[in-house]
Order: structure tokens, then C-alpha cells, then sequence
């Protein structure tokens, strides 16, 4: 048998890892039970445990608040991967990291590849490239699979912000000059259970749902998912709505790997949204008064 450990077990992505894993042997341990900044307890976990594979969900993920505190950022986003890294070579597991489309600078204008190099714009973004180098040269089995725009039931995240605003307001104003690819957490946690148990050459991974749209094009199809009009959304310029950590411009990524693995094509995003109101709507907000 196969044993998984799940870190960050308690985040949107760690929750719906847990549960795609279903009755496999699954060691989940949340923020409170591996802080992932104290290399030590890292190392003390994994050898008590002895995974097969290591998924890390766990991140310092507050993007704005990380300009401010990046060397807290960086010992959750970078020394934590790497204390991951070396007890998982010591053990010869495998350890999958999940990293993110903002280690890009977001100037391109079509699909960043795997091999794209990486240009950080956002301290949040600098200290997760360091922490997929860090994997990366600590360990040759490891994974880095790169994602984007998620949402899911358990987090906190645009979508559920859309669903409350909707009902709230009569109209909302959203970016449209950022593009991307909005990804359903649970549909990627499935993505990164099978990947776990294919293991295909280590390496840099793309998975994110199908297709791109910008932030305003994600609300619209929100409030088409509500039963709203969506034209009470309003586009409007990252210029307008300025913010400490910059954000990629453009950041959709190409999953020529991935397919080439033979995994399972991510479904289109805007079918994704469609099933996650379907199957988690509630959790997402819908209905709430
Ligand atoms: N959300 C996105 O749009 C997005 C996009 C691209 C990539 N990603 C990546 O996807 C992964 C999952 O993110 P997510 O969306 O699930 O974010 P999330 O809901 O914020 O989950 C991150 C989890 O990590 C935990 N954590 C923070 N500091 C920790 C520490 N020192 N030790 C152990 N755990 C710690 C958090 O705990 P607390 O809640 O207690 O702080 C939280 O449970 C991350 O690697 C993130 O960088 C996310």
C-alpha cells in the first residue's frame, strides 16, 4: 500500500486532497499539527509517519500581507518545501509541492510552459519560486505542480466573495485586465492523487481547469451560476484597484506535461464552475441569507 501524507491538511486545497484520497492510508496534519516554518518538526513528521508521498498543500497564501512579511513567507513557502524535500530523500519518497502561476511575471500573451523561466513580481511569488527551487534541487523525485485561481468549498476565495456580493449589492466592479484560469480545488485535488499514484518524470507540472477568462469574466459566469444578470458586473482596470503585491497580468499555463503523462485532461473551467455549484454550492455560500 501506498501512504500519503497531507500537509496543510486543513486549507481549501489540503480539506479536498483529504477527502479525494477517500479510504486510502492518508496522514493529514494541519497547520496546528506541522507547522511547516519549524524545519525540525518537519523532519520528526515524516520519519514517525514514513510516507510514500508527501503532498504538501500547506503555504504562507496572504499574497498582499506577504510584501510586508516575507521572511515569514519565505520560511513557510520555501524552508518548510525543503525540510519536506530532504527527509523525503532520506525515506525515497516522493514529494508533491504545490506551487503557482505568480512565480511568473504575467507579460506573455500565450500559455506559460513548464520550462518558462520564472520571474516573481510579488514577494508572495518570490517565495514560492524558491521553494519549488529548493524541492527541485534537494530532491530528484519531487513534483512541483504549478495551479491557479482556485476555488473550492473549504477556503476562502473570489467565487465565494462573488456569491456574497451578489446578493448584497446591485452591482459589482471586477477586474477584466487580468487572465487566467479558474480552477475548482476539488477537480485539482483529484488531479494530484492521480499524479501520486502514476508518477510520472519528476519535474515541473501545469494543472488548473481549462481555458482562460479574466476576473471579471469568472464573476459574470458566478452570477450566471446564481440565477443573476450578469451584467451587474461591471469591468473595470487593475489600475483602478490598486494593491500591495502586484499581480500577474497574464498567467494562464500550458499543461503539455501533464497530458503528455497521460493524465486526465483538467475539464474546461467554466463546466467546472458549473459542477461546483452543482455539488458544493451550499458550501460556496449559495443560499445563505
Ligand atoms: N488559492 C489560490 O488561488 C492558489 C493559486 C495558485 C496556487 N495556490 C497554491 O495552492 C496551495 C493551496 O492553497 P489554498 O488555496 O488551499 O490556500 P489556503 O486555503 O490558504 O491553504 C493553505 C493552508 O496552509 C496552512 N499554513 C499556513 N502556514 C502554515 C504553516 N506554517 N505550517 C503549516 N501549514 C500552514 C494554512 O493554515 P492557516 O489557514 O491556519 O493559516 C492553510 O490551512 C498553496 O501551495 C498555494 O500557494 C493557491
Amino acid at each position: 500500500v501506498t501512504r500519503w501524507l497531507v500537509t496543510g491538511a486543513g486549507g481549501q486545497l489540503g480539506r479536498d486532497a483529504v477527502s479525494a484520497l477517500g479510504d486510502r492510508d492518508v496522514v493529514a496534519l494541519t497547520r496546528a499539527e506541522l507547522d511547516l516554518a519549524d524545519p525540525a518538526a518537519v523532519h520528526d513528521a515524516v520519519l514517525a509517519f514514513r510516507p510514500d508521498v508527501i503532498l504538501n498543500t500547506g503555504a504562507y497564501t496572504a499574497v498582499d500581507a506577504a510584501e510586508i512579511d516575507e521572511a515569514r513567507a519565505h520560511a513557510v513557502n520555501a524552508v518548510g518545501p525543503r525540510a519536506l524535500a530532504e527527509s523525503a530523500e532520506r525515506l525515497g519518497s516522493v514529494l508533491i509541492q504545490v506551487s503557482t502561476d505568480y512565480v511568473f511575471a504575467g507579460d506573455a500573451d500565450r500559455p506559460y510552459p513548464e520550462d518558462a523561466p520564472t520571474a516573481p513580481r510579488s514577494a508572495y511569488g518570490r517565495t514560492k519560486a524558491a521553494g519549488e527551487r529548493a524541492v527541485l534541487e534537494t530532491s530528484a523525485r519531487a513534483y512541483v505542480v504549478r495551479t491557479a485561481w482556485v476555488y473550492g468549498a473549504g477556503g476562502a476565495n473570489f467565487v465565494k466573495t462573488m456569491v456574497r456580493l451578489e446578493r448584497e449589492r446591485s452591482r459589482v466592479s471586477v477586474v477584466a485586465d487580468q487572465r487566467g484560469s479558474p480552477t475548482w480545488s476539488w477537480q485539482l485535488a483529484q488531479g494530484l492523487v492521480a499524479l501520486g499514484e502514476l508518477r510520472p518524470d519528476p519535474g515541473i507540472y501545469h494543472c488548473t481547469n481549462a481555458g482562460e477568462t479574466s476576473w471579471h469574466g469568472l464573476a459574470r459566469a458566478v452570477f450566471e451560476e446564481l440565477g443573476a444578470d450578469p451584467d451587474r458586473v461591471d469591468a473595470t482596470t487593475t489600475a483602478a484597484f490598486p494593491r500591495p503585491a502586484p499581480r500577474p497580468a497574464y498567467s494562464v499555463l500550458a499543461a503539455t506535461r501533464w497530458q503528455a503523462a497521460g493524465l486526465a485532461p483538467m475539464p474546461p473551467w467554466r463546466a467546472a464552475l458549473s459542477r461546483a455549484f452543482a455539488t458544493v454550492g451550499e458550501q460556496l455560500g449559495v443560499g445563505e441569507a
